[in-house]
């Protein structure tokens, strides 16, 4: 512990008074985008009626574009599939694809040059709008390009048809494209040729990467991006469906961003009926998000994103390998005495032990144990993989809760290796409801979780009743285990997990 609090003074003295001082920021923005649908989505329409149909989505963005630009933004994202909606079929999305000249061969700024290229009418509004602000534009849409049958992957019908975002700078300069590498049953896209580890620079905060919604589950551009070309701005268009207790946008994108250090700008649909909602710009500093289940209403959504792409923070790694703040909370001077109930990280007796009991969290069966009384000290496996929670309750405990592990492949909606480690809020009362998704709680608990995992890419989450999220008072590795401590939230418990990703093991079965 003293040695502990030692380290935490000289982090502060090190990398974090002198940093933060000189930090600048700037003003980014994310739209949340109720995206105007085509009622009949597998019946192809003539381009014109996907122009008209389009035009509704795109005088929206102009709107928001326009409201950004008063409020001095720099740069504006707006989410996965905005333009035209969902659930298209390959040959239903075609009217709505514009051929995209690869930025890195041509230098190309449709506003000026509207005629450059036949069919990109779309391209040309949305260069016009970035220009007409002066501000970065990134956008998906729908992409395509002819291909020869001589290209052994050129589909039958001689085109490829991509998921692609696009980046205009100030100017209205096409600068950038990325196409979706991990298609989430995308029946319309093609999965691109070549995986793109997509960069690109701005004059007021350096690198962004970019990537698009199901990509950000996968190490590949994702993590690859962050860990090998060193990016720590992320810019993400999504049209994320919500998925508690573990994989809600908000929950998970925060976690993302927290468990890398980074800015992560997510700008998502919004869809209640479709549960797609939850944008938010991630930073280590702060972290707004957006949220709304009853609204109709898109939303903007503008912060100030501290520039950290200059700051050098291998002090931060050395105790942290999953470095996070460069601000301590507020409240960490008064955590430093923290209750004895979370001094030890081994487990040598096991308090408030319930029974253990198996579950279907998400598609995946976990071994759970329950919690009783007002503190304990459990732990729970899944194979070989260990999961503890030292907990104290701040009321009466009213509900169940139950400390689940998971160690294995997840194969429903994609496939994945996972290891986690999840205190979750039951739904009822029976066993049967630990893992089934819940969204209010009133138990203030105070945990440590932590486990012995075999990845080093853990995302940690908390989430609080009505969608409220927390970051962790401290987390990282201590010997073999990852851990994280939270203490004095004043909303009650929802989830607080250690979700893991062990990308090496994706291919096993
Ligand atoms: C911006 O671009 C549009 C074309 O998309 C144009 O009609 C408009 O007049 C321009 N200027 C402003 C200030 O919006
Ligand atoms: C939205 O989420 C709720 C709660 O998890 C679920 O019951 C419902 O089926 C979801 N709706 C859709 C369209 O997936
Ligand atoms: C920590 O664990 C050790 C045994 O592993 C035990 O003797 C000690 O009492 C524990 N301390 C606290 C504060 O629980
Ligand atoms: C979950 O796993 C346990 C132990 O591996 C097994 O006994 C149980 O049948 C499984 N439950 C389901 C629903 O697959
Ligand atoms: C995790 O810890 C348990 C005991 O707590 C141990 O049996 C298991 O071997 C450990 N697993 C790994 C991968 O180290």
């Amino acid at each position: 512990m003293e040695a502990f609090c030692l380290r935490w003074l000289l982090l502060v003295w090190q990398c974090f008074v002198i940093p933060v001082w000189g930090l600048e920021f700037y003003k980014a923005a994310v739209y949340e985008h109720t995206a105007v649908l085509r009622p009949k989505t597998k019946t192809p329409a003539t381009r014109e009626e996907a122009l008209k149909h389009r035009k509704k989505n795109l005088d929206i963005y102009q709107e928001q574009v326009h409201e950004a630009g008063k409020q001095g933004v720099k740069i504006i994202v707006f989410p996965e599939d905005g333009l035209h909606g969902f659930q298209f079929t390959r040959t239903s999305i075609f009217p709505y694809l514009e051929p995209i000249p690869d930025p890195n061969v041509v230098q190309w700024n449709p506003c000026l040059h509207p005629t450059e290229y036949t069919d990109t009418e779309v391209l040309y509004q949305l260069s016009c709008m970035a220009r007409n602000s002066s501000m970065y534009l990134i956008t998906n849409m729908g992409e395509r390009e002819a291909c020869e049958l001589s290209d052994p992957k050129c589909p039958p019908d001689g085109r490829y048809q991509f998921n692609t975002n696009v980046v205009f700078d100030a100017e209205g300069t096409l600068i950038a494209k990325y196409q979706k590498w991990n298609l989430y049953f995308e029946v319309a896209y093609d999965t691109p040729k070549t995986l793109q580890h997509v960069i690109f620079d701005t004059p007021f905060a350096g690198k962004f990467g970019i990537f698009t919604c199901f990509d950000i589950l996968f190490y590949e551009p994702a993590v690859s991006l962050i860990e090998r070309y060193g990016i720590k701005q992320i810019i993400f268009p999504t049209a994320w469906m919500n998925q508690l207790p573990l994989l809600s946008a908000v929950q998970f994108h925060q976690a993302f961003a927290a468990a890398f250090g980074i800015n992560l700008l997510a700008a998502n649909q919004h869809h209640p009926e479709y549960n797609m909602t939850g944008s938010g710009i991630y930073t280590p500093l702060d972290f707004p998000y957006y949220y709304n289940m009853k609204s109709r209403e898109g939303k903007l959504l503008v912060a100030d994103v501290p520039i950290i792409t200059s700051i050098k923070n291998h002090n931060l790694e050395q105790s942290d390998s999953q470095t996070s703040t460069f601000l301590p909370d507020q409240k960490w001077g008064v955590k430093q005495d923290q209750s004895d109930l979370f001094k030890n990280s081994t487990v040598s007796h096991m308090d408030g032990a319930g029974d253990i009991f198996h579950a279907k969290m998400m598609f995946d069966n976990y071994t759970f144990i329950s919690l009783t009384g007002l503190q304990g000290n459990l732990q729970v496996c899944s194979n070989t993989f260990c999961c503890h929670v030292a907990y104290k309750h701040g009321n009466t405990p009213t509900n169940l809760y139950a400390l689940g592990a998971f160690d294995g492949l997840h194969t429903v909606h994609g496939v994945y290796y996972l290891q986690v480690c999840a205190l979750v809020k039951c739904a009822g009362s029976g066993y049967d409801t630990c893992g089934q998704s819940v969204a209010t709680a009133s138990d203030i608990i105070d945990f440590k979780l932590w486990g012995n995992f075999s990845t080093r890419h853990i995302f940690p989450e908390i989430l609080a009743s009505e969608m409220k999220i927390y970051r962790a008072d401290s987390k990282g590795w201590s010997n073999n285990d990852f851990y994280m401590i939270k203490q004095g939230m004043s909303a009650g418990l929802v989830t607080a997990a250690l979700y893991g990703r062990w990308y090496e093991k994706d291919s096993s079965s």
